[in-house]
C-alpha cells in the first residue's frame, strides 16, 4: 500500500503536477474536496450545509505566495470573503460562518512583518462583522512564526485563534499556551511530510497524542475545535463528553468539505456542533494532494491512471 510520506513526495514532483493537473481525468476527485474557484462558488456549496445547521468555514486556497504583489492579492480575496459573508449573529457567542487563512499566503515569505500586517488587515475587516478569523498551521518551518503572530494578535485582545498539530512534538506545550490565554484552537493530526526529530511518525501514537490533548482542551480550553474524521477518536470523545457532563455548546467539530459526508451527518443528527471547512480557489493542488495522501486508496487510483497513460 502506497505510504503517505511516498504519496506527498511524489505528488511534490513538478512533472507529476503538471500531469495531475492537466488531466481531466481528476476532476471528479478534485471537485468533491474543493467547491469551485470563487467565493461565490463556494457559498453556493455552504448553503445547504448551513440551511441543514452545520456552520462553516471558507479557505481560499493557495500558500506561499512569491511577491509582496501576490499576497496583497490574497489579502484582498479574504477581505471580500468577509464581505460576502457579512454580519454575524452569534450563537453562544460563536459566529455561523467565518474564514481560515494562511500566513504564508498573507506574505510570510515575504517577512513576518508585512504579514503581520496584512493579517491584522484582515482582523479589523473581520470586527464590524463581529467575525472570527483561524490562522490555518502549515509546516515546521512556519510554526514558531504562525504562534507568534497569533498570540500578539489575542494579546491585544483580537477575535483569532490558530491550530495545533498533534503529531508535533511540541504541541502539548502549545497546548498550554493556549489555554493559559484563554483562545480558540482547532485541534488537528498534522498534514505535513515532518521529520522525527519534530513529529511523531506512527500514527497510533499521533492518535494516542491526539485523544490526550482534546481531552485536555475539552476540561480546561475555550470553545476547541475537534478536527478529525476518524469515526474511533470522536466516538471515544463523545463518549468523555458525556462521561465528564461536558456541555455540547461548548466546543465543535470540525471536518472537510466533501470528507465523511455521513459521519458530519450523524453529529448533527446528535445534537453536536458541526463546521465544514469549505475550499474554493485554483491554486488547490498542495491541498488536494495532502487529502490524497491521507487516503491511500485515491492516490493509487491516481498512480494507476498515470501509468496507464
Ligand atoms: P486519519 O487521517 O487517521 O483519517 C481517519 C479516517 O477519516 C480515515 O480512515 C478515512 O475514513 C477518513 N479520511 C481522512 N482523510 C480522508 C480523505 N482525504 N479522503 C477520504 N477519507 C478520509 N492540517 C494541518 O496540518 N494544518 C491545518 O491547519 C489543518 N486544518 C484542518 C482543518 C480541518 C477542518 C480538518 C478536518 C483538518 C485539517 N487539517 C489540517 C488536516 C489534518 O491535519 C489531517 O491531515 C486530516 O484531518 C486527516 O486526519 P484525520 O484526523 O481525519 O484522521
Amino acid at each position: 500500500m502506497l505510504s503517505r510520506s511516498f504519496i506527498l513526495k511524489t505528488a511534490g514532483l513538478k512533472p507529476v503536477e503538471k500531469l495531475v493537473k492537466k488531466s481531466f481525468l481528476f476532476r471528479p476527485l478534485v471537485k468533491r474536496f474543493i467547491a469551485g474557484d470563487t467565493v461565490e462558488e463556494a457559498m453556493e456549496a455552504a448553503q445547504p450545509l448551513l440551511d441543514r445547521g452545520f456552520k462553516i468555514s471558507l479557505d481560499y486556497l493557495g500558500e506561499n505566495t512569491k511577491t509582496e504583489a501576490e499576497a496583497m492579492q490574497a489579502k484582498s480575496t479574504y477581505i471580500q470573503m468577509l464581505d460576502r459573508i457579512g454580519p454575524q449573529e452569534l450563537d453562544n457567542g460563536i459566529e455561523t460562518c467565518n474564514i481560515s487563512i494562511k500566513l504564508t499566503q498573507c506574505g510570510l515569505d515575504q517577512g513576518t512583518e508585512f504579514a503581520e500586517r496584512n493579517f491584522r488587515d484582515v482582523l479589523s475587516a473581520a470586527e464590524p462583522y463581529k467575525n472570527f478569523v483561524r490562522v490555518d498551521m502549515e509546516s515546521t518551518e512556519y510554526t514558531q512564526r504562525t504562534m507568534d503572530t497569533v498570540v500578539r494578535a489575542l494579546k491585544d485582545g483580537l477575535n483569532t485563534g490558530t491550530v495545533l498539530q498533534s503529531y508535533l512534538l511540541r504541541t502539548d506545550e502549545d497546548v498550554q499556551t493556549i489555554i493559559d490565554l484563554k483562545a480558540r484552537v482547532r485541534l488537528v493530526k498534522g498534514a505535513y511530510l515532518e521529520l522525527a526529530a519534530v513529529a511523531l511518525q506512527d500514527k497510533v501514537a499521533v492518535d494516542a497524542a491526539y485523544v490526550r490533548q482534546a481531552k485536555r482542551l475539552l476540561i480546561d480550553g475555550h470553545y476547541p475545535a475537534l478536527a478529525t474524521h476518524d469515526e474511533k477518536i470522536v466516538n471515544a470523545l463523545n463518549a468523555y463528553v458525556a462521561e465528564q457532563t461536558i456541555d455540547r455548546v461548548g466546543f465543535e467539530y470540525q471536518m472537510l468539505y466533501g470528507i465523511r459526508r455521513d459521519l458530519q451527518d450523524r453529529l448533527l443528527r446528535e445534537g453536536y456542533n458541526v463546521r465544514i471547512y469549505i475550499p474554493f480557489g485554483d491554486s488547490w493542488y498542495p491541498y488536494f494532494t495532502r487529502r490524497l495522501a491521507e487516503r491511500p486508496a485515491n492516490a493509487f487510483f491516481i498512480m494507476r491512471s498515470l501509468f496507464k497513460g
